[in-house]
């Protein structure tokens, strides 16, 4: 393959917290994570950036911390981009092949793909993916690789991911005020589902539900590719807040009565039990029925679950879900969220967790993540196949610029 150590780095920017992963690819193109760096988040709100100065200083804490561990200084990120301005849609392109040749080349697969990107977008909007489905070779449909078949006319189906372009220009701000250079910027379901999706429930049909603090993104695939994505603005910070309301105290006790005693279906909470909420402002402390915990909780883990349902219900890839639900982001650590999404979209639901990397990866398996491992498969896949193209030919300049900002060993 030709590659000696490479490095890339994945920053998960959160509303909840930052999060940086530095990892060596090896020459087989395996992933060993030597570096990890998380802070708090600052500036971030519902996934997108309120504060320049807060948000690149967070960035540059978990920076820090990763390059430290590593030994390593980086420059060239994959970076996740979330929030409900993330629009996407499929669409189709069409070219002919010469009559002189007849045969699709890799050339033709990425003048296909550009030919599905020629849509007019309203002028606040860019486009962040396109990712190739499907291609018809002449009147053959569901072709995957269609490199080196005979046709004289070639169709792909694409999704196409969109965002505000505002507030992907204040993301890159932001990543470049902390030092760094946005290599790739990835829809952040699309890089959790590198990370924790298996092939079998890409190939079946499964939709990946991120539950992070500001905002809940969904990805659903069938037949081995992206199919359906988006995000809504609600999320584990919208349940704090019901909670404060509900308990009557302040916002930093209900986050933590949440991660401690949070049950999001009632049932599952026993007659007896209950919970301590501390008094604040002087009052005294209250003991609370943990079904009372539930009872707020549940209706808010219900909507937002519904919401992503009706993003999605009317589209034919959402009744072919053989593989079902699969969630992540820290809203999926509480008690019982597994059964209120069951019942919410009638389908088998499992909560996910990265696996299949080497190094520090007793880390990535506690919460948090996931994300960050997917940003890595996605530039390690996105070094691989820009190397692929390279041998192809013409895109060598690029690559090696690319390649110059990735493994960035100054
Ligand atoms: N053990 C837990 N129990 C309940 N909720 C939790 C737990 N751990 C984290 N959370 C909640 O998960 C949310 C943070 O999730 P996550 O770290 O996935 O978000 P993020 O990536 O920072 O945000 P986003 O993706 O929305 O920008 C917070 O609301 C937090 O309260
Ligand atoms: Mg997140």
């Amino acid at each position: 393959m030709g590659l000696s150590s490479e490095y890339v780095v994945g920053i998960d920017l959160g509303t909840t917290r930052v999060s940086v992963l530095i990892g060596e690819i090896s020459p087989d193109g395996e992933i060993r994570i030597i570096g990890a760096g998380t802070s708090p988040s600052d500036g971030i709100k519902k996934g997108v950036v309120v504060n320049i100065d807060g948000a690149a200083e967070a960035i540059i804490r978990a920076r820090l911390m990763a390059e430290k561990m590593a030994g390593v200084e980086i420059r060239g990120v994959c970076a996740s981009v979330s929030g409900a301005h993330i629009r996407s849609f499929n669409s189709r392109g069409v070219i002919a092949i010469p009559n002189s040749k007849r045969e699709v080349s890799t050339k033709d697969v990425m003048r296909v793909t550009e030919a599905a990107k020629s849509i007019t977008l309203p002028y606040d909007r860019e486009i962040i993916h396109t990712i190739p489905q499907d291609f018809v070779v002449d009147d053959q449909d569901g072709v995957r690789d269609p490199v080196g078949m005979s046709a004289m006319r070639l169709e792909a189906d694409v999704h196409i991911i969109t965002g505000h372009t505002t507030q992907i220009e204040n993301l890159a701000k932001v990543i470049r005020k902390a030092g760094l250079d946005v290599v790739d910027l990835v829809f952040e379901p699309v890089a959790t589902a590198k990370a924790v999706l298996t092939e079998e429930e890409k190939d079946s049909g499964s939709m990946l539900v991120d539950m992070g603090g500001g905002v809940t993104s969904y990805a659903l695939y069938h037949g081995g590719c992206i199919r359906l994505s988006g995000a809504v603005p609600v999320g584990g910070a919208q349940l704090t807040g019901d909670l404060a309301v509900g308990l009557r105290t302040t916002a930093s006790v209900a986050e933590g009565l949440k991660k401690e005693y949070g049950i999001a279906l009632a049932e599952l909470a026993g007659d007896e039990d209950t919970v301590m909420v501390p008094g604040v402002g002087g009052r005294k402390a209250q003991e609370v029925r943990r079904q009372i915990v539930a009872a707020i909780i549940e209706p808010r883990c219900e909507e937002i679950f519904t919401m992503v349902k009706d993003a999605v219900v009317g589209e034919k890839y959402y009744r072919m879900l053989g593989g079902g639900i699969v969630l992540t982001g820290g809203g999926s650590k509480i008690r019982g969220m597994v059964e209120v999404a069951e019942q919410v979209f009638d389908l088998p639901v499992r909560v996910a967790s990265p696996a299949g990397l080497e190094g520090l990866a007793e880390i990535v398996y506690e919460e948090g993540w996931s994300a960050c491992v997917g940003l890595l498969v996605y530039g390690r896949d996105s070094l691989l196949a820009d190397m692929e193209w390279g041998g192809a030919g013409k895109q060598v300049r690029r690559i090696i610029g690319k390649l110059k900002r990735i493994a960035s060993l100054f």
